[in-house]
């Protein structure tokens, strides 16, 4: 098994820099110095509203030496930006105006009409594609059913500590394996709960985000990053 990527979502270096209007903190840099660091890839969410990300930054996120993950709303807008980007993935999420951030996951299996077709053009333009769901087989199975080669699971409810998520997460990590698709999570994920995600069977991937750029305030993006990988490491190697 290869080893567990990490994903860093550079989203809340926008949201800083948008709070005063100017270029400082750039999310790109932020990206460049993940990199160096050894980051695996690296997320962001260009939203309908671009309240953090916005179009340039995802122009400039794509010129990096890194595989970018666009985090995106199956729109047609959304659709035709990446498709003339060509991003190294695209995770397909659900996004509603009014929230903070992504609260749960795509219904896979009641929006197939939009999901179908967005799938199948972003798949014939070469990226990767993801659904955002969460960890339930009905829409594991209906991610299957549309054609796209990945999910992500939506790890917030466990995260906030709801009761049986972990042995929901682990489930759904055994069903994406056994119906073919790879396995990733995210959301809500820090130094105390990440251990359980990275050892979920099969997962191959961690998008990390708001955690990671908040604890960089006290210990430095390297050092928050270098903790990260460790404890993954060390969870995926108990772990699948
Ligand atoms: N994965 C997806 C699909 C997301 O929408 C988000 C939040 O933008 C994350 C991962 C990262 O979540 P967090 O910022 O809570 O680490």
């Amino acid at each position: 098994m290869s080893k567990l990527r990490l994903g860093l979502n550079v989203d809340h270096v926008a949201t800083l820099r948008n709070a005063r209007g100017g270029a400082h903190p750039d999310p790109v840099a932020a990206a460049e110095l993940a990199i160096a660091c050894g980051v695996d890839g690296i997320t962001a969410h260009l939203r309908e509203d671009r309240r953090h990300i916005r179009d340039a930054d995802i122009s400039r996120l794509r010129a990096l030496p890194a595989p970018l993950n666009m985090e995106m709303a199956a729109t047609e807008e959304m659709v035709a930006i990446a498709v003339a980007l060509r991003p190294h993935a695209a995770c397909l999420v659900p996004e509603r105006r009014a929230e903070v951030t992504t609260e749960g996951g795509l219904d896979a299996a009641g929006q197939g009409e939009t999901l179908r077709p967005a799938i199948a053009r972003l798949g014939a333009a070469g990226i990767r594609v993801s659904l955002f769901i969460d960890p339930d087989p009905a829409q594991l199975h209906a991610a299957a059913a549309l054609g796209a080669p990945v999910v992500e699971l939506h790890t917030g409810a466990y995260a906030a500590g709801r009761a049986g998520e972990r042995e929901r997460l682990r489930r759904a990590a055994v069903l994406a394996g056994e119906i073919g698709l790879e396995c990733h999570a995210g959301h809500g994920l820090n130094f105390d709960n990440v251990g359980p995600v990275a050892a979920l069977p099969g997962v191959r991937e961690l998008n990390i985000g708001h955690f990671l750029i908040g604890q960089a305030v006290f210990d430095g993006l390297g050092a928050v990053l270098a903790r990260m990988r460790a404890l993954m490491d060390a969870a995926s190697r108990g772990g699948s």
